[in-house]
């Protein structure tokens, strides 16, 4: 049988990396869509031949996501799955937050995921197939994180557009879904908690002695512990599962 062909924007570090691996091990073709072209070439290379491919996208440009499927779907024929991933994160209380940053902030996290279900869903409308969104969220778009005002307005709004998209495609037998991650170690994490340890003039260690019993499992999330739930997600066992937005931070939020 042909692969399924998934797209994983953000792919080549941290979470969007453990997806691309997960889903290549679940027998996905996957196209990565980058800002950061090479990384994502770099990290393509590492799957065997033909598995996996990189492509310059910044998801903020609306244009640039609706040719990333069209090319996924040139070279591979067909899409099935996309996880709008690609995120960026703004440590800035209320009073701090300028245009500018809001601007940027709101075009990757919010708008980006939107052009993402755009173009995803036009494609499996024209395919006739039940493709799979799966966007990322985050624990802050349940609850606000001190000094994270802006990134989880964000996140809240991905919940919403998950929810849109689940009402209005699920015709198609399209399912949209979010995963929320908690404290996960990926080079994003690995800046917040640098930037934790400078403020409070403490070590990392000593930071997650004092943040660790946020966490019930007592430890931070590995990129693997949440490609695991993509996995699901964007399988058939979660055929009836639609606009839901899961929590996978070991026990911090509890809604
Ligand atoms: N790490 C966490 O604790 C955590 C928690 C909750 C939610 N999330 C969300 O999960 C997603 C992945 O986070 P991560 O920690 O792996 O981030 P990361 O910064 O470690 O990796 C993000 C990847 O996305 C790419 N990227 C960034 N902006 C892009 C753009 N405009 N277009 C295309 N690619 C772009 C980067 O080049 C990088 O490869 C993000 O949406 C993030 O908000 C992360």
């Amino acid at each position: 049988m042909e692969k399924k062909v998934a797209i994983v924007t953000g792919g080549s570090k941290g979470i969007g990396a453990a997806i691309v691996k997960q889903l290549v091990t679940d027998g996905f073709a996957v196209a990565i869509g980058e800002r950061d072209l090479a990384s994502a070439n770099q990290y393509a290379q590492q799957f065997p031949a033909g598995t996996v491919k990189a492509y310059a996208a910044d998801v903020s440009d609306r244009a640039a996501v609706f040719a990333l499927v069209k090319q996924t779907v040139a070279d591979f024929g067909r899409l099935d799955v996309m996880v709008n991933n690609a995120g960026i994160s703004m440590e800035k209380s209320l009073l701090e937050m300028s245009e500018e940053e809001m601007d940027r902030l709101y075009a990757v996290n919010e708008k980006g995921v939107l052009w993402g279900i755009q173009a995803a869903a036009q494609q499996f409308i024209a395919q006739q197939t039940p493709g799979k969104i799966i966007n990322a969220s985050s624990i802050g778009g349940y609850k606000v994180q001190p000094g994270h005002a802006g990134y989880s307005a964000t996140k809240f709004a991905v919940r919403s557009l998950t929810q849109a998209a689940a009402r209005e495609f699920g015709r198609y037998g399209i399912t949209t879904n979010c995963y929320c991650p908690g404290f996960t170690m990926t080079p994003m994490m690995e800046q917040i908690v640098a930037n934790y340890c400078k403020q409070l003039k403490i070590t990392k260690e000593e930071l997650f002695k004092q943040r660790g019993g946020e966490v019930a499992l007592g430890r931070p999330a590995q990129p693997e512990d949440i490609a695991n739930v993509v996995s699901f997600l964007a399988s058939e066992k979660a055929n009836y599962v639609n606009g839901q937005a899961i929590v996978i931070d070991g026990g911090m939020v509890y809604k």
